[in-house]
């Protein structure tokens, strides 16, 4: 909700300039799938490669993200509309910061994902699919939580009790059920140099 008398305070330190200094465009990489597809894993894999190539980085995820700025959320349709809302607006922050954000969330609703696309901008949205069945997710089950959710004792969990809404169009679609970790990250990093986002300021250790 916007109050009037609220008056967006205009920096003379801008993204343009934080992002000539990284040598680097900042960017949302926006990793959606099953709970246990990878998602995480692969993010923060990704991040590690970005971050040794000097970019200034970020991975946030839903279970860190759940113990504090969202802890007063559930898994509800509507608690996971907010869940998204929150995320969204705090990566438009990292990105105004010259960061690349890693989000690691299940998202299971298109429609947020769409909103997140529309506030951030084509550009700046990198959707990345990590598509993997719930018959694997659930044989991985490294939190146990699946488990539990056949068991009726979690409401809401996506795949079993609550739809998951894959990604029409994203701009990567990775396999993490029979693509390597390796394989991905090369993917990911393959498609951001083509995307140009080594291509600001003049980074020292960065692919051309
Ligand atoms: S989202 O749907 O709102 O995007 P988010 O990514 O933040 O979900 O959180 C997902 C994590 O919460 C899962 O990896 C799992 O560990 C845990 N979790 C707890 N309850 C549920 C549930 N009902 N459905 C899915 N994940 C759940």
């Amino acid at each position: 909700m916007t109050e009037n008398n609220v008056i967006w305070h205009r920096t003379s330190v801008t993204r343009n300039l934080r992002e000539t200094a990284n040598g680097h465009k900042s960017v949302n990489l926006w990793f959606t799938g099953l709970s246990g597809s990878g998602k995480s894993t692969l993010a923060h894999a990704v991040e590690e490669r970005l971050f040794s190539l000097g970019c200034k980085t970020y991975v946030f995820d839903g279970d860190n993200v759940r113990h504090g700025l969202c802890n007063d959320l559930g898994f509800t349709e509507d608690h996971r509309h907010e869940n998204i809302r929150r995320i969204g607006e705090m990566v438009k922050l990292f990105l105004d910061a010259g960061i690349i954000a890693l989000t690691a969330f299940i998202s299971p609703f298109r429609i947020d994902r769409q909103q997140i696309c529309a506030l951030l901008g084509k550009e700046d949205f990198i959707e990345i699919y990590c598509r993997c069945s719930v018959e694997i997710c659930e044989e991985r089950d490294v939190k146990g939580i699946y488990k539990r959710a056949r068991r009726g004792e979690i409401q809401h969990f996506t795949g079993i009790s609550s739809p998951y809404e894959a990604p029409e169009n994203p701009a990567l679609l990775l396999d993490t059920d029979s693509k390597s970790l390796e394989d991905c990250v090369e993917i990911v990093i393959r498609y951001l140099q083509e995307q140009g986002l080594f291509g600001k300021g003049a980074p020292k250790m960065l692919p051309n």
